[in-house]
C-alpha cells in the first residue's frame, strides 16, 4: 500500500477533524501519500479527490464539522455507485480507505471491502456513540457536554417559572447520549430506546421528584419519529393539567462546536492506530478504544446494533434524582 485516501461521512461529529489531521500526518510519517476524499462517498465516485500535506490539516484540530464534507450518499448504496467508486481508486492510484463514519458509513466500507479486493479501515466517528466494540466514539463526549450546557440553562427557566420540561437529544436508535447526560445534569428522568418506559412510569418519576420540595422537572427524551418530546408532553399535559409543560428541541446545535480534549485525543489516538493497523496489514476493520487499550474491531461486528448498555446507569438516574 502506497496511498490512502481519507474520506468522513454520515452525520458530522466534532473531532473529524482532528481524526482527518491524525490519520494524514501519521499516513506522511511513515510515507505514504495521502489524499484527501470530499463530501464522502460521493466524492469519492464523482473524483473529488486533492493530494493531501500536513498544510492542509494545519489549524483544524479545535474546529468542530469537517474540512472534507460529508454527505449520506445513496449512490455508494449501489452495484453501479460501488463501481465509480472503485473505478475513481484506481484511477487516483488508491489502495487503502480511511473512511471516518458512524453505522452507515462503515456498513458502506464493508459492504464495499467485500465486493473489491480493497483495504478499508474504520474510525468511529459519530455523536450517537451506538458503534459496536469501542468504548466511546468520535464526537460522543463533546456532545454529551453540550447538551448539558443546554440542560444547565434550560433548568434556570424552568425552575423560575415552575415547568416541566422535555428535552429531546438525538441518538437515533440509541440512548448513550440521553442516558449520560440526564445523570449529568442532574434531570429527573430519561427516556430512552433501551429501557421501556411508558407514561405511568415516567408520571410517577416526575410526581415523586416534584412532591419532594421539587417545583419544576426535567426530562431528557431519547429523539424517536413515533414518540419524541412532543408525544410526552402532549400525555402529561393531558392527564396532569396542573402541571406546565414545555417542549425543547436541541436539534442539530448538539453536532456544532469545538471538539473536547477528549474527542480530540480519541481522534488522534484512532487516526495513528488506523495507519499502524495498515502497516500491520490489517484489513477491513474499525479502530477503537477500550479500556484504554486500542483495539482492531472487524466492521462486521462494529455495525452490530446490540452495543451493549450498561442498565446500571438506569439505576444511578433513578436514585439520585429522588
Ligand atoms: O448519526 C448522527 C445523527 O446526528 C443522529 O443522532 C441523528 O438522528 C441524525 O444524525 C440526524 O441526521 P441529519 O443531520 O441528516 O438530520
Amino acid at each position: 500500500i502506497k496511498t490512502i485516501g481519507v474520506l468522513t461521512s454520515g452525520g458530522d461529529a466534532p473531532g473529524m477533524n482532528a481524526a482527518i489531521r491524525a490519520v494524514t500526518r501519521a499516513g506522511i510519517c511513515n510515507g505514504y501519500n495521502i489524499k484527501g476524499i470530499y463530501r464522502g462517498y460521493d466524492g469519492l465516485i464523482n473524483g473529488e479527490i486533492e493530494d493531501f500535506t500536513t498544510e492542509n490539516v494545519s489549524g483544524i484540530i479545535m474546529s468542530g464539522g469537517t474540512i472534507l464534507k460529508t454527505a449520506r450518499s445513496k449512490e455508494f448504496m449501489t452495484d453501479e455507485g460501488k463501481e465509480k467508486a472503485y473505478q475513481q481508486m484506481q484511477a487516483h492510484g488508491i489502495d487503502a480507505l480511511v473512511v471516518i463514519g458512524g453505522n452507515g458509513s462503515l456498513t458502506g466500507a464493508m459492504e464495499f471491502a467485500k465486493k473489491y479486493d480493497v483495504c478499508c479501515i474504520g474510525l468511529p466517528g459519530t455523536i450517537d456513540n451506538d458503534l459496536y466494540g469501542t468504548d466511546s466514539t468520535i464526537g460522543y463526549d463533546t456532545t454529551m457536554n453540550t447538551i448539558v450546557e443546554c440542560v444547565d440553562r434550560i433548568r434556570d427557566t424552568a425552575q423560575s417559572h415552575e415547568r416541566i420540561f422535555f428535552i429531546e437529544v438525538m441518538g437515533r436508535d440509541a440512548g448513550f447520549l440521553a442516558q449520560n447526560s440526564a445523570i449529568a445534569s442532574g434531570a429527573e428522568a430519561a427516556i430512552i430506546p433501551e429501557d421501556s418506559t411508558d407514561v405511568d412510569q415516567l408520571a410517577r418519576f416526575m410526581e415523586r421528584g416534584i412532591r419532594k420540595s421539587k417545583k419544576s422537572c426535567i426530562v431528557i427524551v431519547s429523539e424517536s419519529p413515533k414518540c419524541g418530546a412532543m408525544y410526552y408532553a402532549e400525555r402529561v399535559r393531558n392527564e396532569f393539567p396542573q402541571y406546565d409543560v414545555r417542549v425543547s428541541i436541541l436539534g442539530h446545535l448538539q453536532r456544532g462546536g469545538r471538539p473536547s480534549a477528549h474527542d480530540r485525543i480519541l481522534a488522534s489516538r484512532t487516526g495513528v492506530g488506523a495507519i499502524e493497523a495498515i502497516m500491520q496489514g490489517q484489513r477491513n476493520v474499525m479502530i477503537g478504544v477500550r479500556n484504554n487499550e486500542i483495539v482492531y474491531v472487524p466492521l462486521s461486528e462494529a455495525i452490530r446494533s446490540d452495543k451493549p448498555f450498561d442498565r446500571k446507569l438506569i439505576q444511578v438516574l433513578d436514585e439520585l434524582s429522588i
